[in-house]
């Protein structure tokens, strides 16, 4: 497989088990990740492990991929390394943002919202607008996004995450409308409650979280970042060509049950 995908948020989580398993699959990977400490010498061994996987094909950049800056520094180096060819993917699976309520004792203030939103919400259009003009994506690639029930639901905490994901799926939407005439797909999952990273180190009572979504799941259990990992393997595929503009729940069924208790 000569093909080759980019991946923002490549270590750990959702994007981590999908760079695992497209680099199982032969696909070359292009990965951008921001950890620090021992995170960011697991994300190391991570990528020196995956090399063995599709012979050394594997790039990784511990870079703030939210910051124009590094986006545009770095499309020349991902066109060399792709030798100009269009990418098959280009996943965006971030996870970095403030989780607090918009009222109470720490109200979210306009840099946090801002921030978030950004981060987990606009920056994909704008790496998309560098691919795109640098002849990164083409007939039969793929954008996709990582959304989340919270993108419709109010939940403690999720108040600037949810407008974040709301302007990912609409970015992503409008992706798909406006490139769809030239083969390029965009689309959105919607994965169900995942223990990841994100979750754990973020919410205060996980795992009273990942208990009642073991609950209210109709497949009693939580999804798992390998889920997420199939789905946009499948998504790959040339039977998915015409799947556009659309989110792909992968969730078990979860956003189907109306209650959390
Ligand atoms: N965990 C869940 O329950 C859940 C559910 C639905 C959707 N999602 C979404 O899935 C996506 C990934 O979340 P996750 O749970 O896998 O998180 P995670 O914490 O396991 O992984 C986050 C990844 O993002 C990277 N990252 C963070 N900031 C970055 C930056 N500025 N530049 C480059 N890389 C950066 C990290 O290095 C890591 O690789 C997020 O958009 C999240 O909202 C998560």
């Amino acid at each position: 497989m000569s093909e080759w995908v980019l991946i923002l948020g490549c270590s750990t989580g959702h994007g981590g088990a999908t760079t695992r398993k497209l680099a199982e699959d032969g696909y070359g990977i292009i990965g951008f990740h921001f950890d620090r400490g021992d995170i960011k010498k697991e994300a190391e061994a991570f990528c020196e492990e995956l090399k063995g996987l599709n012979d050394g094909r594997v790039h990784f950049f511990n870079k703030n991929a939210a910051d124009i800056n590094v986006m545009k520094e770095f499309i020349p180096q991902i066109e060399e390394i792709t030798g100009g060819e269009p990418l098959k993917l280009f996943l965006h699976s971030i996870a970095f943002g403030t989780t607090t309520n918009f009222f109470g004792e720490r109200p979210v203030t306009q840099k946090q919202m801002d921030m978030t939103v950004h981060v987990m919400g606009t920056s994909i259009l704008y790496w998309v607008q560098e691919l795109f003009d640098g002849g990164l994506l083409g007939k039969g690639s793929r954008v996709l996004g990582l959304t989340s029930e919270g993108n419709y639901l109010c939940m403690e905490g999720y108040g600037p995450v949810s407008v974040a994901k709301v302007a990912l799926e609409s970015i992503t939407r409008q992706i798909g409308w406006e490139l769809g005439k030239h083969g390029i797909t965009a689309n959105c999952i919607q994965a169900g409650v995942t223990p990841t990273r994100a979750l754990t180190k973020i919410t205060e009572n996980w795992e009273e979280w990942v208990e009642k979504t073991e609950r209210r799941n109709p497949m009693g259990r939580t999804t798992q970042p390998e889920d997420v990992a199939n789905v946009v393997h499948l998504l790959l595929q040339p039977g998915a060509d015409f799947i556009n503009c659309s989110i792909v729940y992968t969730d078990g069924g979860e956003h189907r049950s109306g209650s959390f208790d």
